[in-house]
């Protein structure tokens, strides 16, 4: 087996810079700026076709992205967007949830990364069955499968939110985890954060993180035979309580706490973020090596 494994850490904080995003107006329209919300009601066209999004950043690894949905914080070199990314060549493009700042895109959530599609993609929005991405034959690549939506929101803190009539939500992103836990999202029992094969193939790869009542917040890789080995592991040790509640691992602006279904909570990876989601975006990541990093934007 090979020794990496035993080598996993909870890095001390990263911060990816602070520089203004570079934004690329190929077909400039300047009437279209996205804003952070969308709605059914309103006179705009609920279809996007990512070839024709005006709305482009850079990042300074090769990624890209064309903004359906974005939200500025106070701190304006920082940005929060749903829209279509892509990295290096971009033969292929994945519906994702992206931080921008510091002259760099970090993708935090993917509709379809196990089948990214071509830039002749449309994304649509409907009452009846929330968002649905089309390829160019017509055929559906991934759908939020709801009903009864009015709008899309997407939140400070990177939440893709679709909402009733009502303004409740009835789907969001931070429900549907891949390698990321931004702050307030929660991992609850039998959810998985699974790594990408890479920065460049979104595919799943052999490692994954997930909580259980008896072995707490834990990383595993697969082996070729039998059960997925555990390298790393979160397991509060006192027992505060009966544990009937339920068990989840939460990131926060404090740290990952890990909740074991009692009164008490574990908060690991401490760290000095400036307790403001508007000026700093954190997020908690499971990278391609698996390791378990959390990483800042930040406005400096
Ligand atoms: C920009 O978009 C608006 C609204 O769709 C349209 O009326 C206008 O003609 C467009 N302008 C250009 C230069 O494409
Ligand atoms: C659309 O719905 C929202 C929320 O109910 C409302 O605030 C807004 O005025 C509506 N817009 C139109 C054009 O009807
Ligand atoms: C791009 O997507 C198409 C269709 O999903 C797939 O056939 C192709 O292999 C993908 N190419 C890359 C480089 O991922
Ligand atoms: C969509 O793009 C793919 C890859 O570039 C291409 O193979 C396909 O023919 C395109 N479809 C249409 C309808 O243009
Ligand atoms: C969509 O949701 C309905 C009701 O929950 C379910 O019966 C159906 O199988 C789902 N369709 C897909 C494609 O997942
Ligand atoms: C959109 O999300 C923000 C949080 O970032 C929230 O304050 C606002 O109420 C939401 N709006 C709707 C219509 O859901
Ligand atoms: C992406 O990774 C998967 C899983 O490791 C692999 O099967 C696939 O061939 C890779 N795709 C490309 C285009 O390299
Ligand atoms: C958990 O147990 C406590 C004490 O026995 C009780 O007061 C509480 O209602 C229980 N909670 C749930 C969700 O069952």
């Amino acid at each position: 087996m090979a020794c990496f494994l035993f080598f996993l850490f909870l890095s001390s904080l990263f911060t990816l810079g602070h520089a203004q995003p570079s934004v690329v107006n190929e077909r400039t329209n300047s009437s279209i700026w996205p804003g952070p919300i969308f709605y059914l009601n309103s006179t705009l066209q609920s279809t996007w076709h990512n070839k024709f999004i005006n709305r482009r950043f850079q990042g300074s690894d090769g990624s890209k992205t064309r903004a359906v949905l974005l939200r500025q914080m106070s701190e304006k070199s920082l940005a929060v967007m749903c829209g279509f990314y892509c990295i290096d060549t971009c033969t292929n493009y994945s519906f994702s949830v992206v931080i921008a700042g510091g002259n760099d895109l970090s993708l935090v959530w993917s509709a379809n990364r196990e089948h990214p599609a071509p830039e002749n993609t449309t994304l649509q929005l409907t009452r009846e069955e929330g968002l649905v991405l089309i390829n160019s034959d017509g055929i559906k690549i991934w759908s939020t499968n709801t009903s009864s939506v009015s709008g899309m929101n997407i939140s400070s803190s990177g939440n893709l939110i679709l909402f009733n009539d009502e303004g409740n939500p009835v789907w969001q992103s931070f429900d549907h985890p891949t390698d990321t836990l931004l702050v307030d999202q929660k991992l609850i029992e039998g959810q998985r954060l699974t790594v990408s094969s890479s920065q460049y193939n979104w595919s799943q790869g052999p490692y994954f993180a997930t909580i259980t009542s008896a072995l707490g917040f834990a990383a595993y890789t697969d082996v070729d035979q039998g059960p997925p080995m555990m390298y790393y592991q979160l397991l509060p040790t006192q027992n505060m309580g009966s544990a009937n509640e339920s068990v989840f691992a939460e990131f926060s602006q404090v740290g990952l706490l890990v909740n074991m279904g009692t009164r008490a909570q574990w908060n690991y990876g401490e760290y000095n973020a400036i307790p403001s989601s508007d000026t700093v975006i954190v997020f908690l990541k499971l990278d391609s090596i698996g390791n378990l990093k959390i990483y800042q934007h930040d406005n400096e």
